[in-house]
């Protein structure tokens, strides 16, 4: 959850440094540091706080002199948010600078033994093992010793490492935790995510768990734990660089909320051919289908929440049982999995730990693996049997909102496959699905047109103390993520609860003045919802509900309602979904809190 950059080349590296470490923020900001080889040794600078201290500190890198570094932004897991446990951490004596991101699962066994041997610890983190276990195996031959060293550890790694006596190249390695090598003519990167190297290169190299990359200024050679030398492929990022700025809005979840209707085209559009669905990266066709009688999907957070809607349809459609699991659960406990068993992984990032665990303890179990990713090539990416890409494009918020959309549209794609594929639908009635799936796009857009609406409404609440998101069928699997989104980037309490459920409990917590956000976009339940509507008026709440257009009769009970348009039960979801994001978004700003690096959290979950 943290994020690494190194860079050799012919330019100063702080500044390039700090710039890449600016695009991987979103990996953990609690503090930040770079390390530069200044001609003489390692000068590591580093401190608490955002990547801004260390920047105004540095002159935006400019007082630091040095062509060749590595720099760090990190998501406190061992130690507390310190200058001193902040990265690169050294070795002792200054001969080796590490950055790390990941967890290192033995490092007290290590550190115990090291400290045996003389060496001193100052800092918290189970990264300075890393250090001082480099220099104590250091033989003068760099690489040998970073191979030594991750031969003794266990866990997660991301690794960058430069050593004095070697000034004109730096060393990266992985095992579970992402790691890019950018390269260009002017000097070679190291990077935790593509944004970080984007302004210099678009070439890339994706690694493999323990690839161990020797970076120098004009060569980049990869190779095994037995110093094999491995042929990569050069990846060429075909996004643009501005798909990872702002572009103007104030903040990226904002741009990334309005950017939801073009999300969704790309990802539906082209899996739509000849009056079909047509998912081309899945081989499960036909009598494979017909074939799976179970189906479990796993992911975290948000992605979890679209297994639950996920779930809805996929079981409505296609007729094949489905169960959701939070992935940390799923792989600790001990699924049924037969050779009937389809695993779905969801993941925005794809190098989320414990769905990687989860997709792997699938896999060990038999189940055959179909993923719904957006990040091109990342873990979750290579290690499953089926993939369908999300076309998002990059998001950088923290709190997701266009992934959750795209990820919701391959739940849809999904459904009508299956169906298709089992023949449960005919030709007229695949042509109708996909009529109301490609509406989808401009219908969102409708939506979003009315957002001022919708900040009315979060000036009106954006003090509730707690809020209650309420719902039945998929309306409350949406409710999970618009409180998910509440709580996340306003620090509101809340809670989402199925409307049928909060008389057996929670319903006691609701006093004058609570607000409940009630969705009721579901034809065939409304009269239910209107039902549990009036239970909590009649405990003093006040009701801000969600309907589809012309169902009126919710006025009679709400105190304000927001309108989608009108559109098929089936998809209300993709629609009720952004007014709880703008919901949020707009209660955040009031609140002046940090919409896009909400406090204590990070993009991308890569510990346990
Ligand atoms: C939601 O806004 C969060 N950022 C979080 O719940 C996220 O969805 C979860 O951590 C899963 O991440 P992934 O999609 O990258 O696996």
């Amino acid at each position: 959850m943290c994020g690494i950059v190194g860079y050799v080349g012919k330019q100063q590296a702080a500044p390039i440094l700090l710039q890449g470490l600016s695009k991987l923020e979103y990996r953990g900001y609690d503090s930040a540091g770079v390390a530069v080889f200044d001609g003489d040794g390692i000068v590591v600078e580093k401190c608490k706080g955002r990547l801004k201290t260390l920047c105004d500190k540095l002159d935006d890198g400019n007082s630091l002199k040095g062509t060749l570094g590595i720099g760090h932004t990190r998501w406190a897991t061992h130690g507390e948010p310190s200058d001193i446990n902040s990265h690169p951490h050294m070795s002792d004596k200054g001969r080796i600078a590490v950055v790390h991101n990941g967890i290192i699962e033995n490092y007290l066994k290590i550190k115990e033994y090291l400290i045996q041997k003389g060496y001193v610890f100052v800092s918290e983190t189970d990264t300075e093992v890393i250090a001082h276990l480099a220099d104590y195996y250091y033989s003068g031959d760099i690489l040998d010793t970073v191979i030594k060293v991750i031969n003794k550890l266990e866990g997660s790694y991301a690794l960058g490492i430069i050593c004095k006596d070697n000034p004109d190249e730096f060393i990266a390695v992985r095992k579970d935790s992402p790691l890019i090598i950018g390269l260009s003519e002017d000097g070679n990167f190291a990077a935790s995510d593509i944004p970080a190297v984007l302004p210099y290169t678009r070439r890339i190299y994706l690694l493999e768990d323990k690839e161990i990359v020797r970076v120098r200024r004009d060569e980049v050679v990869v190779c095994n734990t037995d110093r094999e030398v491995v042929q990569k492929e050069v990846f060429e990022v075909d996004w643009n660089v501005d798909a990872a700025e702002k572009g103007g809005y104030e903040h990226f979840m904002f741009k990334e909320i309005m950017e939801q209707p073009r999300a969704l085209r790309d990802t539906v559009n082209p899996r739509i051919r000849d009056g079909k669905i047509v998912l081309d990266g899945i081989s499960i066709k036909g009598k494979d289908v017909e074939n799976i009688d179970n189906i479990y999907i796993v992911a975290c957070g948000s992605a979890y929440h679209v297994g639950v809607v996920g779930k809805y349809i996929i079981e409505k459609l296609s007729r094949i049982h489905v169960e959701v699991d939070l992935a940390s659960e799923f792989r600790y406990r001990t699924p049924l999995i037969t050779d009937k068993t389809l695993l779905i992984v969801i993941s925005q990032s794809g190098e989320t730990a414990d769905t990687i665990a989860a997709l792997r303890e699938g896999k060990r179990r038999g189940a055959r693996v179909l993923s719904v990713v957006n990040v091109v090539g990342s873990t979750i990416a290579r290690e499953s049997d089926d993939l369908i890409y999300t076309w998002a494009g990059p998001e950088i918020a923290v709190a997701t909102t266009k992934a959750y959309s795209t990820q919701l549209s391959v739940m849809y794609l999904l459904a009508g496959y299956f169906a298709q594929e089992k023949g449960l639908v005919s030709g007229e009635q695949t042509a109708e699905y996909i009529r109301i799936l490609q509406k989808l796009p401009s219908l969102a857009e409708k939506v979003l047109e009315n957002k001022e609406d919708i900040q009315y409404f979060a000036s009106l609440h954006y003090n509730s103390k707690d809020v209650f998101f309420i719902g039945r069928g998929v309306d409350y699997a949406v409710s999970l993520e618009g409180s998910l989104k509440l709580k996340e980037i306003s620090y509101i309490h809340s809670e989402a609860y199925a409307a049928g459920e909060l008389k057996h409990g929670t319903i006691s917590l609701i006093e004058e003045g609570t607000l409940v956000v009630a969705l009721a976009t579901q034809e065939a339940l409304f009269d239910k919802m209107i039902s549990n509507i009036k239970e909590v008026k009649a405990r003093g709440a006040v009701v801000l509900a969600l309907a589809v257009e012309g169902n009126t009769a919710i006025e009679q009970v709400a105190d304000s309602v927001i309108y989608l348009p009108k559109c098929e039960d089936l998809i209300a979801p993709s629609l009720a979904v952004l007014p709880l994001q703008l919901f949020a978004y707009y209660i955040s700003v009031i609140r002046a809190c940090d919409v896009d690096k909400p406090r204590n959290l990070a993009k991308s979950v890569t510990v346990e």
